[in-house]
């Protein structure tokens, strides 16, 4: 059961909605949600860096209880890495989560296992919380790969955490052909794979690490699909990406309790 851990919602931008965008977008959106929905369930939102002092500013103002949140960052606090943001930054500008080791970051910018678990490491060093993000593409899924290869990123990821660590910590299974594509993995086989990753905490960290840390689903996640999604007992949660540029669909989702399944 999803028991003592919140739920958790996240609207992952990707590279869309410039800063005059993103403060129309997040105010359509506070208005649509209510104080219950805050109280039930963590709404994050990751714009673009360009966006994030705009966001600060608004969340600040308003006192929104929506929750800032990155797509990346470096490990490094700073030094020469040209185009990179430091996770010491972030954190200035009240950033709580970072996205880490997204598909996207991991096929077309490179990202190895190792890289990533240096992020995971920087951004909890700087006390914010990693969501960080496993899958598989669909050769591995059709080769009966699944499970070997978000066992393999959990293992490289969490290796040098702390069990106090990991339990504050975000995971997201996003398997690569369910992204931007409007397949999902049936709410079924996600809860199997999200079970089975579960687990994997519970042999490499601990039971209790296992059954703090949140994990979400990810990939074409809609206001239709939500529901079904969030009744599976070892889902606590969803990473969004087209579905929450628009606030009222990304308001629906969040709402997901208020639906009739
Ligand atoms: P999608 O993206 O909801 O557009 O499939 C999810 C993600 O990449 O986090």
């Amino acid at each position: 059961m999803q028991g003592e851990r919140t739920p958790i919602v996240s609207g992952n931008w990707k590279m869309n909605n410039n800063h005059f965008e993103a403060i129309q977008c997040v105010q359509k959106l506070a208005y649509l949600l209510q104080k219950d929905d805050f109280d039930a369930v963590d709404v994050t939102i990751h714009p673009p860096f360009t966006d994030l002092r705009s966001m600060q500013t608004l969340i600040d103002a308003d006192q929104l209880r929506i929750k800032l949140g990155a797509q990346n960052c470096h490990h490094e606090e700073k030094g020469a890495f040209t185009g990179e943001v430091s996770p010491l930054f972030l954190a200035k500008l009240g950033v709580q989560y970072v996205i880490v080791g997204h598909s996207e970051r991991r096929e077309l910018f490179g990202e190895t296992d190792d890289f990533v678990a240096r992020k995971v490491v920087a951004v909890q060093k700087h006390g914010m919380t990693p969501i960080l993000c496993v899958g598989e593409t669909l050769a591995e899924r059709e080769a009966g790969l699944t499970l070997d290869k978000v066992k393999t990123q959990i293992r490289a990821a969490l290796a040098k955490r702390t069990a106090e660590q990991v339990k504050s910590m975000v995971i997201a299974y996003e398997p690569i052909w369910a992204i931007g594509t409007g397949k999902n993995a049936s709410p079924q086989d996600a809860q199997e794979v999200i079970a089975a990753i579960r687990e994997e905490v519970a042999s490499l960290i601990s039971r209790p690490a296992a059954q703090a840390v949140r994990i979400q689903y990810g990939g074409s996640v809609k206001a239709g699909t939500i529901a079904e999604i969030m009744r599976m007992p070892d889902i606590d949660g969803v990473l969004v990406g087209g579905a929450s540029l628009d606030p009222t669909e990304f308001a629906r989702i969040v709402q997901y309790r208020r639906h009739a399944v």
